[in-house]
Parts: structure tokens; C-alpha cells; sequence
């Protein structure tokens, strides 16, 4: 019994050492480079909250990126822009809080973590900023405490799976087909078995006409200047709900 106590408390010492101490050694530096790389800034739809994000005062913002070895970030740093449908969003909760006072909300595609700090400045119970990329719950994190809100990050692939949360926001993610081929059946299953979803979109590829018919434009905001030049010329961006 003594010897098998022993044997599963040194399995849990190397699991670690070979995992944890990795995964927090690289979130401490994430987290410096994202602070090195970064201004806050509130020079968007929803000033009320202050971002970290990659503005023309950065570096890396003017930056062209030509080998691995030159970039801050493996992935690029999406969770660096607050992109038009997370401020439509944002702008949407802050201005109708009862739509999410109370709830739990999945902020899926989080990047800056922006649309989960704005559900729990509305008054959700909680929010959960979901992203593949780490770098991004880390953004998210920073955001979160820059804002004095507390919220949870998973950097699982949701896509496909159940969800516990009441209320889902889909900021800014129907950049190309392939995806919004992906996510359009997820959110189809999740709003038959009662959720609420809320789109932020200026117009990507991926929100096709025929995809629109499954929505409801609930607000159109004219975008700050900024906003349009980082995303080529967008002046409008809408929130949609999923009917
Ligand atoms: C254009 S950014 C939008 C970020 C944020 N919602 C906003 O509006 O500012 C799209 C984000 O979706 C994330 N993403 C892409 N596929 C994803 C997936 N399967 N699950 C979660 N996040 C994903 C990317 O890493 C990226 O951060």
C-alpha cells in the first residue's frame, strides 16, 4: 500500500514537472511580451472598457512579419485587435443589461477577452473567454484584471460540444467559410435546445445572405474611424441574435 502511495505521488510530481511548470513558465512569458507589446486603450465602441491591445503606438502593429524567428507570438496575435463584431457585441450588453444580468455567458473566440469583460461589467454571473490560441485566455486575463473583473478562460475547441453556458457570443469569427461552415450547425443544435446567441459581425465572407435568414439584426453601430482603416474599409458593423 506505502510502496503505491509513493509510486502515484512521484507520477503526480513528474506530471509536474513536465507539464505544469511548461505551461505556467510560457503563460509568465506571454504575459510580459503582451504587456512589452501592447498600449491600453479605450479608442473603440465601448470606452467604458479599457484594453490592451496592438495600436499604431506599438511596434509590432507597423511590424512586417517575415520568418519565425522574428515574431513575438507563434500565432498571430488576433486577441492584439478588438475586432468590429466583439465591439458590437460589447457595445450591445452595456447598453441592454438585461439580457445578461445573471447568466452565464460563453465568449466563443474571445482574443482580447473584450466581450466577456463587457457580459461581466453588465452582470453576468460568469463568463468564460474561449480561444485555441493560449496566448489569447493570457490577453484575456490581463484585460480582465486591467478592468477589475473576474472571469474564467478555456482554451478548449468548443465547436461541436454541448454548453453548459445560457447565453453564447460569437464575436467577429465568420471570417472565411470554412469556419462559419463549421460553427452555423454548433449554433443551429444549441439555440434548438434553448440558448442565446448573439453574432458581432461587419460583414465577413462567412455570414452568407442564406445564413443571415437563421438571424434576427437586433442594432447596426457606425464603427470609430480607427476600427474602419484596421478592417479594410468596414464603416458598419451589426449585432445579430439567432432566431
Ligand atoms: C477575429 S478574432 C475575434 C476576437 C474577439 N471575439 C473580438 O471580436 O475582438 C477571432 C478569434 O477566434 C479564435 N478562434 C478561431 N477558431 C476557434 C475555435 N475553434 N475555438 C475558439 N476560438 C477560435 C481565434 O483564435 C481568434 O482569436
Amino acid at each position: 500500500m506505502k510502496a503505491m502511495l509513493t509510486k502515484s505521488r512521484n507520477i503526480i510530481h513528474l506530471w509536474k514537472a513536465l507539464y505544469l511548470q511548461p505551461t505556467v513558465t510560457r503563460s509568465i512569458k506571454w504575459k510580459t511580451d503582451i504587456l512589452q507589446n501592447t498600449k491600453v486603450s479605450k479608442d473603440h465602441l465601448t470606452p467604458e472598457i479599457q484594453l490592451r491591445l496592438i495600436t499604431p503606438e506599438c511596434d509590432l502593429f507597423h511590424r512586417p512579419i517575415t520568418t519565425n524567428q522574428e515574431k513575438v507570438f507563434e500565432n498571430d496575435p488576433f486577441w492584439g485587435f478588438y475586432w468590429p463584431g466583439g465591439q458590437a457585441i460589447s457595445r450591445w450588453l452595456l447598453d441592454n443589461k438585461n439580457v445578461v444580468r445573471a447568466k452565464t455567458v460563453l465568449d466563443f473566440g474571445s482574443g482580447s477577452g473584450a466581450c466577456s469583460v463587457a457580459a461581466m461589467m453588465a452582470g453576468a454571473k460568469k463568463a468564460v473567454a474561449n480561444d485555441i490560441d493560449p496566448v489569447a485566455a493570457v490577453s484575456a486575463e490581463i484585460n480582465a484584471e486591467l478592468n477589475g473583473i473576474q472571469l474564467t478562460t478555456c482554451t478548449n475547441n468548443r465547436i461541436g460540444e454541448d454548453c453548459e453556458e445560457n447565453l453564447i457570443l460569437v464575436g467577429d469569427v465568420f471570417y472565411d467559410d470554412e469556419i462559419a461552415g463549421l460553427i452555423i450547425p454548433w449554433l443551429e443544435k444549441l439555440r434548438l435546445s434553448g440558448k442565446e446567441i448573439l453574432i458581432g459581425d461587419p460583414g465577413r465572407h462567412g455570414l452568407t445572405v442564406d445564413r443571415q435568414k437563421l438571424l434576427t439584426k437586433l442594432a447596426t453601430y457606425e464603427l470609430p474611424e480607427n476600427a474602419c482603416i484596421e478592417n479594410h474599409g468596414f464603416k458598419f458593423v451589426n449585432v445579430w441574435r439567432f432566431k
